[in-house]
């Protein structure tokens, strides 16, 4: 298969050094490009600013902003067979970014900001028989907000975890997560390594992928 993977946060700069962003690290969505690379699929990876190592065999694009990361998605788009959205789009920008740093005695002290374009919701028109994932990261229980974003997103799978539950979440090496998938009772998985979830996730896409 063609895999595209999205990974890590956005920056959404309000000058050229400050700027709106997430604690994510891009640590699953690598896992998952090494886990699809590992097994034999050519892998598009769309990175947000993070602080990881290619995996082997993975074509790898940075982005900066959600514009950007969306203008990503939907030109490798046409070419794949699978999107995973696992990075972090930030929901709002600020409504300008100024081309020189801003000066402390200039600054309004309100920020305005614009909401950011959902990419999944952007390119679901052109879903046809490919599999979408989603990423569901909440703080408590992620099942009601994780069922809402499988329906609203048009997705096949939702991997959905409470950041907060030991072992999960950001900059950790393990993850504790649950699959999602509309008409079947949600798979919870035990704690293990990210790159084990991500082989969860690659094989689930392969099993449910029908060309
Ligand atoms: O931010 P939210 O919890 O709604 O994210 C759920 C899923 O939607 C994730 O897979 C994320 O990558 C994706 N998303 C997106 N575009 C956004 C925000 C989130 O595709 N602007």
């Amino acid at each position: 298969m063609n895999i595209l993977v999205t990974a890590g946060p956005t920056r959404e700069h309000l000058d050229p050094i400050r700027f709106l962003s997430n604690r994510s690290t891009g640590k699953m969505g690598f896992a998952i490009a090494q886990a699809a690379a590992g097994r034999g699929h050519r892998v598009t990876l769309i990175a947000g600013p993070v602080a990881l190592a290619t995996p082997k065999g993975v074509t790898r694009i940075d982005v900066t902003s959600a514009l950007d990361m969306l203008a990503a998605v939907e030109r490798a788009l046409p070419g794949c067979d699978a999107l995973v959205m696992s990075a972090a789009v930030a929901d709002w920008r600020p409504e300008q970014c100024a081309g020189t740093k801003l000066k402390k005695r200039g600054m309004n002290p309100a920020l305005r900001l614009v909401p950011n374009p959902d990419i999944l919701a952007t390119v679901a028109p052109q879903k046809g028989g490919r599999v979408f994932v989603g990423f569901a990261a909440e703080t408590g229980d992620p099942a009601t907000e994780a069922r809402r974003k499988l329906t609203a997103k048009s997705l096949d799978l939702i991997v959905a975890n409470d950041v907060t539950a030991s072992g999960a979440g950001f900059a950790t090496d393990t993850n504790v997560v649950t699959l999602f998938a509309p008409g079947t009772a949600p798979q919870p998985l035990p704690l293990m390594p990210k790159l084990e979830v991500a082989q969860v996730i690659v094989q689930w896409i392969e099993a449910h992928w029908v060309f």
